[in-house]
Order: structure tokens, then C-alpha cells, then sequence
């Protein structure tokens, strides 16, 4: 008796290990001091991105984000590190989104940024950030940044704690992605043809 509601201990913490395992979305840790297509030519060019040059871009058309993940980059895979350069023009807003996979750790280059997350109690936390001021969006949560000012652009760099952050971005993955019309309006608590007519300015 004894014996078999041990070993039943033993399964169920098991199994709450495995799931909170299975749960965590941490870059895994690596066996070798770093991971190459191949290991014939490896130099330090393979350690070298140049990707991120254009990063000064003083007049942005649109709102650009250029990233250095492990797919641009693919030193970084298994580093757990990347960066990405985001560009504003004047009154541009990156939409609410979340990285699955890191933190963030956003530094102004130039210009004014507004900056805030929703914690998973709904409680925002916002910030009006200037140049060389920092803010770190936790891991996974709704974040989002916008220009406010309508004459000038700002720039900001964002390092991730993941060679692959990952982006959900939740007007896309809401609107875009063909979830039924009505379970929308019902969950937006509004009719089809609002849902629509947001469908379409996404498109
Ligand atoms: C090895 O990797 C390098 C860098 O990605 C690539 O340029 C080269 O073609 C690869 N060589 C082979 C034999 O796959
Ligand atoms: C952003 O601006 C560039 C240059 O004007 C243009 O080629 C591109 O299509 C624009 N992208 C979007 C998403 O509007
Ligand atoms: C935070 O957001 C509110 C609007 O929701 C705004 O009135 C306030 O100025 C913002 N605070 C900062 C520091 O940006
Ligand atoms: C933008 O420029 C206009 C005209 O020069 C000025 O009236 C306005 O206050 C400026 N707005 C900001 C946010 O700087």
C-alpha cells in the first residue's frame, strides 16, 4: 500500500515535471560551443552579420522592423540571443503582438517612443520613453510601441533573449487567419459586419 501510493507520487510528479517542461520555451542549451551547417570553412565570417547597416534610417517610409534572428543569422542558433532594428515614421505604431519565446529589451536610438505590456491580469504598464532610455517587455506578453509624434521619426533597437523570439501579432492572428465571423463577433461583442469590416483594413 505504502509502496504503490509512492510510486503514484512519483508518477504524478513526473508528469507535473514533464508538463512544466514541456511548457517553458527556452532556446535549449547546447552540447558544443556552437552549432555550423557543416563544419568544413567554418571562420569568423560565419560569426559576422551585416544585415543590420541600414539600421540608420532617418526617413522611414513605413514602419520596418529588420531583423538579425538565427534565420538571418544563423551563428546565433543556440546562443539563445538576437536583435532586431525597428524603424518609425512619424505617428507609426507597431500593433499590440507578443514573442513567445523571450523577453525584450528595447533601447531608443531616436526620437520619442511610447512603449506598454499587459501583464496576464490585464494591468497595463506604459511608458513614454526618450533617446537611450530602455524598457524590457516580459516574456510573451502584449506589447506594443508607436511614434506619437506626427513630424518626426524614431529608431530602436531590440536584443531578445531567443535566437528565434517568435512574433504573434494579434490583430493578424485574430482577423487574419479565417477563425469563423461569428465566434469574432461574438467574442469582440460586436456584428459580422464589423468583424468585416476590420478583416478587410487588414488585408
Ligand atoms: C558549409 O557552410 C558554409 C556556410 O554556410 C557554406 O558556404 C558552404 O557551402 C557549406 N559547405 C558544404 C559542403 O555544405
Ligand atoms: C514600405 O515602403 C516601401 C518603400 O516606400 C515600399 O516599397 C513598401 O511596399 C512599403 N511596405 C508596406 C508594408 O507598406
Ligand atoms: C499611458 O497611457 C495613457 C492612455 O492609456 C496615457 O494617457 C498616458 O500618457 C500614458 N503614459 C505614458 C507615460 O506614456
Ligand atoms: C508638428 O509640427 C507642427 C507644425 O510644424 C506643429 O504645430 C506641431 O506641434 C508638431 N507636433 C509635434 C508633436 O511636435
Amino acid at each position: 500500500m505504502a509502496i504503490s501510493s509512492s510510486v503514484k507520487l512519483l508518477l504524478s510528479l513526473i508528469l507535473i515535471l514533464s508538463i512544466s517542461i514541456t511548457t517553458q520555451a527556452n532556446d535549449p542549451d547546447i552540447l558544443t560551443d556552437f552549432i555550423t551547417p557543416n563544419s568544413t570553412n567554418v571562420d569568423a565570417t560565419f560569426f559576422t552579420y551585416h544585415g543590420l547597416s541600414a539600421f540608420y534610417n532617418p526617413n522611414p517610409k513605413n514602419f520596418t522592423v529588420i531583423k538579425a534572428s538565427m534565420n538571418e543569422f544563423p551563428a546565433l542558433n543556440g546562443q539563445s540571443v538576437s536583435y532586431a532594428v525597428l524603424q518609425f515614421p512619424p505617428a507609426a505604431v507597431n500593433p499590440p503582438h507578443t514573442h513567445p519565446r523571450a523577453a525584450e529589451l528595447f533601447l531608443v536610438m531616436k526620437g520619442t517612443v511610447e512603449v506598454g505590456f499587459v501583464d496576464t491580469t490585464n494591468i497595463l504598464y506604459n511608458q513614454t520613453l526618450q533617446v537611450g532610455d530602455m524598457f524590457v517587455f516580459p516574456k510573451g506578453l502584449v506589447h506594443f510601441q508607436y511614434n506619437r509624434n506626427h513630424n518626426e521619426s524614431a529608431i530602436a533597437i531590440s536584443a531578445f533573449g531567443s535566437a528565434n523570439a517568435g512574433l504573434l501579432s494579434v490583430p493578424k492572428s485574430v482577423f487574419t487567419t479565417g477563425i469563423d465571423e461569428n465566434v469574432l463577433a461574438m467574442s469582440f461583442k460586436t456584428d459580422v459586419p464589423t468583424v468585416q469590416k476590420i478583416e478587410l483594413g487588414l488585408k
